[in-house]
């Protein structure tokens, strides 16, 4: 039994999705999340920025004295994850292997897409999972860099042109080939749900790498006797690197809850 808090962290606010999930699965458990909102975005970044920027985040958490780091954001999952394991001294959980294991499982004809940014894609980390797993599975792979933006501007219905047009340029090429299974391989990406689900038709299974990474969190924690006894309900502390104005419209959009101005800002450069 362990009361510390769980340290979750992403490039912005995209991991609060990941956050949702957490709490739904593990309402007792307290939370501290960072999202580097001063320097994203980390997925058009280089390798050796991405590694350098998440190690001080994960140093971040640790400064709280988290029992567990997780790694929501699926840049630094593909980019960084080595290091992190390496540097870190409690159990640390990143999106991808659990996400490309839901993938590989809930696929009926073998051939699954992956979307992510351009660092995420250019890693190759979804497709080498799943190949690990199957290596008969046939892998698509697209960055979609205007997902992100989209989701930021509040352009997620299937209603919005914009949002339409931008889905099917980007996964004409996975209808086409009959994909049967999508990761979402980007914190911001669940949020488009509807509108990729209107588009690759609702027979394609979409794998939301947030509540995968919950799931295997939640496992891990039980497994290692790390789960808290509180009979409270956990509380979520927020810190950011940058503004901390605004911050509860663009948290709302990830949690599909207000939780009002409760964000600190921190100097990340420290760490
Ligand atoms: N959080 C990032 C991810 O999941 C998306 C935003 C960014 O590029 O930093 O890959």
């Amino acid at each position: 039994m362990s009361n510390r808090p769980i340290g979750v962290f992403d490039s912005g606010l995209g991991g609060l999705t990941a956050v949702k999930q957490l709490h739904s699965l593990m309402p007792c458990e307290d939370i501290i999340y960072f999202g580097d909102t001063g320097r994203v975005p980390y997925g058009n970044r280089s390798v050796e920025t991405i590694k350098r920027y998440a190690a001080q985040d994960a140093r971040f958490l640790l400064s709280h004295n988290v029992k567990m780091v997780i790694a929501a954001c699926g840049t630094v999952s593909s980019t960084a994850s080595n290091e992190l394991n390496e540097m870190l001294n409690v159990p640390y959980i990143n999106v991808i292997a659990p996400t490309a294991a839901a993938a590989a499982q809930a696929t009926k004809n073998g051939k699954i897409g992956v979307i992510g940014t351009r660092a995420t894609i250019l890693s190759s980390a979804y497709k080498k999972a799943l190949e690990k797993t199957d290596p008969s599975l046939k892998i698509f792979q697209r960055e979609c860099p205007l997902f992100v933006p989209l989701v930021e501007e509040g352009f997620i219905s299937p209603e919005d042109p914009i949002a339409r047009l931008t889905v099917e340029r980007y996964l004409k090429e996975f209808k086409d080939n009959g994909v049967d299974t999508i990761i979402l391989g980007c914190t911001h990406y669940p949020i488009l749900k509807p509108v990729i689900g209107e588009y690759v038709g609702m027979d394609v299974v979409l794998i939301d790498s947030g509540k995968e990474t919950a799931k295997c969190a939640a496992a891990v924690l039980t497994e290692n006797c790390l789960l808290n006894d509180h009979e409270r309900s956990g509380e979520c502390k927020f810190f950011v690197s940058d503004r901390t104005e605004g911050f509860s419209n663009i948290a709302s959009i990830f949690l599909n809850s207000n939780i009002g101005e409760n964000v600190s800002r921190v100097d990340i450069q420290k760490y």
